[in-house]
């Protein structure tokens, strides 16, 4: 008996010594949005829990191994307990029941997580190798993500190329972006601040690059952001041209597959590539004029170029004065 009393005493000691030695680490970044407390909150109850088996597994097995280790010149055997029905059912009922209250939740904090709020605003995002674009509703694509804070944002998430993640630390919530099909997101960014999303799929060689910021700001923040950039991109349009085309193809990460410096990646380099003669996979060649390229912007399928895959670019949303745009810049490359 006394030695159940010292092993209970020295289990309620490093329970909390283990807890609050986890928790002093700071694994987890600051908490900035309303999912996060409920994450948090599981996280909280998880470390607690473990923190309590880790004392009830270490104490009694250290403890044994010191006070009932072999003395000197003991050669008798240990002694050996007969089963017990009752110890069995105890440590088969009460995991049982832990694991079912951890299971309960577990499942009431995805749900709180999961909460819609019909005001949300929607953001567009289109993932590839290796970049995030975001589409706003008034219709421009940025590299950044501005959010307005304590709103909803939900996130309609696609892919053009392979499996990407997601992921905002301090929002916790983390999001497959799956090529075929459309995912959704949903936070409360509750902290005005600066954070970043990376991709929390390996997808390839530049999959640790694949960052970008997030931005959370006030209401009026944010909608003078928007008007700036709605103004901004309607001007480079109107204007079109070159420069037009050039922001349309940093836009859509077409760099991603075509060099601007000649070197061969996934597609054809765009360096030089105005006005050569382009040699196809089915033996014939071509004049890479406005035609060419207009055609293979379109419909990338259409002629594919010798020692390329075919199938791999994606049909891009764009309009014909877009593509216009995007071959005068092509042009300006040769
Ligand atoms: Cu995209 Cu990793």
């Amino acid at each position: 008996m006394r030695h159940f009393v010292i092993v209970g005493v020295i289990i309620a000691i490093l329970t909390p010594l283990v807890y609050f030695g986890i928790d002093a680490t700071h694994v987890m970044p600051i908490e900035a949005s309303a999912q996060a407390v409920f994450v948090d909150w599981q996280w909280n109850l998880d470390m607690a829990a473990i923190a309590f088996l880790f004392s009830l597994v270490m104490v009694p097995l250290v403890y044994a191994l010191i006070v009932f280790r072999r003395r000197k010149g003991d050669l008798g055997d240990a002694e050996h307990g007969q089963e017990s029905r009752t110890l069995e059912m105890t440590w088969t009922v009460i995991p049982l029941v832990l694991v079912t209250v951890f299971a309960y939740l577990g499942a009431y904090s995805l749900g709180k997580t999961r909460l819609v709020a019909p005001d949300a605003l929607e953001v567009q995002v289109t993932a590839h190798q290796w970049d995030w674009a975001f589409t706003y509703p008034a219709g421009f694509t940025s590299n950044e993500l501005h959010l307005p804070v304590n709103r909803q944002v939900v996130l309609k998430m696609q892919s053009l190329d392979v499996i990407h993640s997601f992921w905002v630390p301090e929002f916790r919530i983390k999001q497959d972006v799956v090529p075929g099909q459309t995912t959704d997101y949903r936070i409360t960014p509750t902290r005005i601040g600066n954070y970043k999303v990376r991709c929390a799929e390996l997808c390839g060689a530049s999959h640790a690059y694949m960052i970008r910021p997030v931005i959370v700001s006030t209401q009026a923040d944010y909608d003078s952001w928007v008007r700036q950039q709605t103004a901004a991109a309607a001007a480079l349009l109107a204007q079109g041209g070159p420069q037009a085309g050039q922001a349309l193809v940093a836009q859509n990460g077409c760099g991603a597959c075509h060099s601007l410096d000649g070197s061969k990646l996934t597609g054809p380099t765009f360096r030089g590539l105005f006005g050569s003669t382009v040699s196809l996979s089915d033996g014939s060649t071509v004049t890479a004029d406005d035609a060419y390229l207009t055609e293979s912007i379109k419909d990338p399928n259409a002629k594919v170029v010798k020692g390329f895959p075919s199938g791999i670019m994606p049909q891009f949303n764009l309009t014909d004065a877009q593509v216009k745009s995007i071959v005068a810049y092509l042009e300006t490359l040769k």
